[in-house]
């Protein structure tokens, strides 16, 4: 089997005596995917870009191996690399799928544009050839992501013995997102996602796909979409609450909580994941209820993400202000209403799934998001979920949940009040529905239906 994704499942880092140590790579989908294929019973090849310059060190050192796994990075022209990544996936292609554009200002595709969209081709190129260079014959291959939209395409014209799927994490936009696009790039992305089974983490995306796929390609072209979700890793949630990592970042939360109620939230600082108007919606409560004023803290564990672009550096700092605002406008001398922690600490992550009272998790648009399926496997106190409707994870888990408007910043503060009040027993009963629901689906089941739908 042939997985192939943008960012690896492991990236690199360089040693003081010049050798080189492995570490998991970020995101759900290479956490996901990464145990099952370092199972040694699995026969995996994974391909990904060297995302970092201690990557291509690695690389070029002979060094970027890892055990059970045949990991390939691809050594991309660091020109072709940034524009694939920075302009057409990132700052194009995430913010289309989800309808963060705002269509007053942004997009403009000028030539700037053109050549970056020669690039996406260029390094999706990059990365059929490696495909059709190393899969055996009638091999199953999983491209991964709007990073590699064009590679299904690209490989099955190369290659027709091979078995090809691709799974989207994102939303998917819909035919009126798809318009926004210039009609070439749109057409050449349908194309090749049309040529082969697409996954994706919920019915609502792939119904977008499908409709996206009738109107601009037309009648004669069959789109074939399918529905998989992505379920946590129970085994891993365990092992890592267990370390001893996790057991002394609990002790810290536990002296800076004390008897006080904790909201969590835990995302990459990304302004589709709407964190800003989660402190709003905290503001208005605290506002609104004068009761929680010294009673509740809001963690917020929130990793700095993609600093190469100015939307994501402006988007931190809107987050650190509007943290700040909601501190001096109710923080006393013993009492800091938001910590915001921007720290990237997987163990510490887990340990504060397992402590918090209420879990945010109020995106404007998610493909799936994991949190709020791993908050109710750790979390320990019958903690109640505050989930958007946006995020895919809804369609799923929104029996348990209690639903929070992305936008709606009264209703939002509504949501929270009710979580945090919400009776002692109907808590117990909710959260364990929660976590059966939660534990629904697993990185196995996930694997199993791409394998099954291009079998
Ligand atoms: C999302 C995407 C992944 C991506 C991850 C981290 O989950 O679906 O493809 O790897 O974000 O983003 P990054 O840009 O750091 O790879």
């Amino acid at each position: 089997m042939l997985v192939v994704s943008n960012r690896g499942p492991f990236r690199f880092s360089t040693e003081p005596d010049g050798s080189f140590t492995a570490h998991p790579g970020g995101g759900g989908l290479s956490s996901a995917l990464r145990p099952l294929l370092t199972d040694p019973a699995v026969d995996a090849c994974w391909i990904a870009a060297a995302m970092s310059a201690d990557d291509r060190a690695a690389l070029h050192a002979g060094a970027a191996h890892v055990p059970d796994l045949e990991l390939v990075l691809l050594d991309l022209d660091p020109d072709l690399a940034r524009m694939h990544y920075d302009v057409v996936s990132n700052q194009v292609l995430w913010f289309l799928h989800h309808g963060m554009f705002d269509l007053a200002h942004r997009p403009r595709f000028d030539r700037h544009f053109s050549e970056a969209w020669d690039a996406y081709v260029a390094v999706n190129r990059a990365f059929a050839d490696a495909v059709v260079a190393r899969a055996p014959r009638d091999d199953v291959v999983l491209v991964q992501d709007y990073h590699l939209t064009l590679v299904p395409g690209m490989v099955t014209e190369d290659r027709p013995d091979l078995r090809v799927g691709f799974f989207t994490h994102t939303p998917f936009s819909g035919p009126d997102g798809m318009r926004v696009l210039p009609a070439a790039a749109a057409d050449a992305l349908l194309r090749s996602m049309a040529a082969v089974p697409c996954g994706f983490h919920t019915e609502r995306w792939a119904r977008a796909y499908t409709a996206s796929v009738r109107e601009l390609l037309g009648p004669h072209v069959a789109p074939r979409a399918y529905a998989a979700s992505l379920g946590p890793d129970p085994a891993e949630l365990t092992e890592v609450g267990g370390s001893a990592a996790a057991r002394s970042a609990l002790d810290e939360l536990e002296a800076l909580i004390g008897d006080r109620r904790m909201i969590l939230r835990i995302d990459r600082v990304e302004p589709s994941k709407n964190i800003a108007r989660g402190f709003a919606a905290y503001d208005r409560m605290l506002e609104a209820h004068a009761d929680w004023r010294g009673a509740v803290v809001f963690v917020a564990l929130c990793n700095p993400s993609r600093e190469s672009l100015p939307e994501y550096l402006a988007y931190r700092d809107e987050v650190e202000r509007a943290a700040a605002m909601v501190n001096e406008r109710w923080g006393t001398a013993d009492w800091q209403p938001v910590v915001l922690d921007t720290r990237d600490d997987f163990a510490g992550s887990i340990a504060a799934l397992t402590r918090y009272d209420v879990l945010v998790v109020n995106p404007i648009r998610d493909g799936l998001n994991l949190v709020a399926k791993e908050g109710p496997l750790c979390n320990t106190r019958d903690g109640v979920l505050c989930l958007s409707p946006e995020a895919g994870a809804f369609e799923e888990l929104a029996d348990a949940a209690v639903a929070m408007h992305p936008f709606d910043i009264e209703q939002g503060a509504h949501a929270l009040h009710r979580a945090l009040t919400m009776p002692v027993d109907e808590r117990a009963v909710t959260a364990a529905h929660l976590r059966r629901l939660a534990a629904a689906r697993t990185p196995q089941t996930w694997l199993d239906d791409q394998v099954a739908a291009i079998s």
